[in-house]
Formats: C-alpha cells, sequence, structure tokens
C-alpha cells in the first residue's frame, strides 16, 4: 500500500484526483492538507470537509497556507472563473461543514506525519507548494524521512497556462516551488507537457455517472462548468492534472520520464517558469550545479490513465 498526504486546493480536478486517491485499492490516503489556489484557503477547506463527508473519506484533513511563504514578496491571489466562485464549479455547497478540522496547521501535520512513518510517506502535492515548503524550512530532516514526492505543477518544452512560460501552481508561489524543487529529496514533477493532454470528455465522465454511485455522480455534477471553462483548449472535456500525478503514484510506467536539477524563476519576465538541465549536458557552472536530480515527466500514455480513473472512481 502506498501511504499518501494529498496536499490540495480543491478545486475541480482535485475533487477527482481526491476520489482516485480515496479509492484506489492499492492507496492509503492518511491525510489531506489544504492550501490557497484554486480559491483562498477558507474555501479549499470547506470544499475537502465537504468532500470528505460526501465520499465517506476517513482522512483527516488539515488547514494549510492562505498566503505564499514570503508574502511580504507576493500575496496569494486566485481567479474564480476556472473552477468557479466556491472553488467547485459552483455547485450547492454548505457554507459549512459540520466536521472536526486536525488541529495542527498542515505543515505541521506533515512534519508529524513524515516522522511517524519514515521512509514510507508519499505526499503527492497538486497546488501551491506552500505546505511542503514550509515543512522543509521548519524540519528539513523530513526530506530524508518521506519515500517520495510527486507533484503536480510546471511546464518544460510546452506553453504555460497562466503566462506563456509558466503554470497555475508554480506561478502561485514559485519562492515555494524553488525550495521544493531543489530540496535533497526525489520529486516527480508531473507537469503540463503531459497533463494537458490528458483529458476526459464530457459524455465519458457523464457514462461514468452513469455507472457509478452518488459519489461518481457529484463528481459528474461539479465538473461541468469546469468543462464549459476549458471550451477555449479542449473539445468538450477537461484537462485532468491531479488525477495525472495521483495515477503516477501507482502506475510510473505509464510515464516517460528525463532526469535532472529543476530550478524555478523567481520574478521578472519568466517568473514561475521550470527549467530542468537534463542529466549528462554540460553547461558552464550555474544554478543546477549541486542539486538533486528530479524526475521530470516529459510523455504520458493518457487513454490508459484516463481509464485507470474511471476504474478507481467506479469501485464503490
Ligand atoms: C493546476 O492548477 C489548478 O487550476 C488545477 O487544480 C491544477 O492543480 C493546473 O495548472
Ligand atoms: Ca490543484
Amino acid at each position: 500500500m502506498h501511504k499518501v498526504i494529498y496536499d490540495t486546493d480543491p478545486g475541480v480536478d482535485d475533487a477527482m484526483a481526491l476520489l482516485f486517491l480515496h479509492r484506489h485499492p492499492e492507496i492509503d490516503l492518511i491525510g489531506i492538507t489544504t492550501v490557497f489556489g484554486n480559491a483562498s484557503v477558507e474555501t479549499t477547506t470547506r470544499n475537502a470537509l465537504f468532500l470528505k463527508r460526501e465520499w465517506n473519506i476517513p482522512a483527516p484533513v488539515a488547514k494549510g497556507a492562505s498566503v505564499t511563504i514570503d508574502p511580504e514578496r507576493r500575496e496569494g491571489a486566485w481567479p474564480t472563473f476556472v473552477h468557479g466562485e466556491n472553488g467547485l464549479g459552483n455547485i450547492k455547497v454548505p457554507e459549512t461543514i459540520d466536521l472536526p478540522l486536525d488541529p495542527r496547521p498542515a505543515h505541521r501535520f506533515i512534519i508529524d506525519t513524515v516522522r511517524a512513518n519514515p521512509g514510507e510517506v508519499r505526499l503527492v502535492a497538486v497546488g501551491r507548494m506552500t505546505n511542503l515548503a514550509m515543512a522543509l524550512k521548519q524540519d528539513p530532516e523530513i526530506a530524508g524521512l518521506v519515500k517520495d514526492v510527486v507533484i503536480m505543477g510546471g511546464n518544460f518544452y510546452v506553453p504555460g497556462n497562466v503566462s506563456p512560460v509558466a503554470e497555475a501552481n508554480i506561478h502561485g508561489d514559485p519562492e515555494a516551488a524553488d525550495i521544493v524543487l531543489t530540496a535533497p529529496w526525489r520529486v516527480a514533477v508531473i507537469g503540463l507537457d503531459v497533463t494537458a493532454i490528458t483529458t476526459m470528455s464530457r459524455s465519458y465522465l457523464a457514462d461514468v455517472a452513469a455507472r457509478g454511485d452518488s459519489a461518481a455522480k457529484l463528481l459528474n455534477d461539479l465538473s461541468q462548468d469546469y468543462i464549459d471553462f476549458y471550451k477555449h483548449a479542449v473539445e468538450d472535456g477537461m484537462m485532468v492534472h491531479d488525477s495525472c500525478a495521483c495515477v503516477y503514484v501507482v502506475a510510473p510506467e505509464l510515464f516517460s520520464t528525463i532526469l535532472g536539477p529543476v530550478r524555478v524563476v523567481c520574478g521578472g519576465i519568466a517568473d514561475g517558469q521550470t527549467i530542468v538541465k537534463p542529466d549528462g549536458r554540460h553547461f558552464p557552472p550555474g544554478n543546477w550545479d549541486g542539486l538533486p536530480s528530479q524526475v521530470v515527466c516529459t510523455g504520458i500514455d493518457s487513454e490508459r490513465v484516463i481509464n485507470l480513473i474511471r476504474d478507481a472512481v467506479l469501485r464503490a
């Protein structure tokens, strides 16, 4: 079993990925930590509690960062036109959910859980990297105690989605992402190179809902506005960004990868750009020297990824 802490900003594609993690037979979801991003952290936390309640997810929810790792330098911001005002495609969600939160802030929850399960925890982060960076800053030794880190973020050989060179999760807190990507732990980076070509059509999702239980139906309902939003880029469907990272946890063979240190541009015209220096390529000494090699995904078997998501959702 893969012990997963899911760091998330639900978020429509975050919700689909959460249901995948909850229902996949080889995944033990041991915690959900929230972060600002697709909405304020109050809203993403409320959404996590809502989905926990609706989908009977036992994992505790710990609330995380409301602003970036360096709020003096930049604040947190969130668009409301992608995931809706309420972060879940404007379906009806109660203002508050009567479920307790874990008393610890997300970064403390991460530290404690990693220390309690040395060598076992897989951190899957699909929002701003702020909670992970805070955990590393407070307890750098956790880098040697996690099994690995899997993130949805960045773009290497394709354009960004919030600027010509930057992807939303990285652009929302580039300093945090640079801390996470340069720490001495193994990070698998699932970016737009693979997630932007992995789409689920409206009719495919409707079919899953028709064959599935009430959880699948809720997933279908909350995805409709997001699918509308994607009209500019996808023919009647949605990119399943965050689910790609979760599928990587159990099926890395569906991805092709390169290895190399990764840095994030922090400021200026390329703010939030992710850059990999492939191992074996030599350049004059510079910003990549002495850093750990990370796993950068450059290819994906989208069809099999989409089918794995379907299979997990249908596994009620
Ligand atoms: C990422 O940004 C968010 O809108 C999605 O949930 C995903 O994590 C894609 O750029
Ligand atoms: Ca997300």
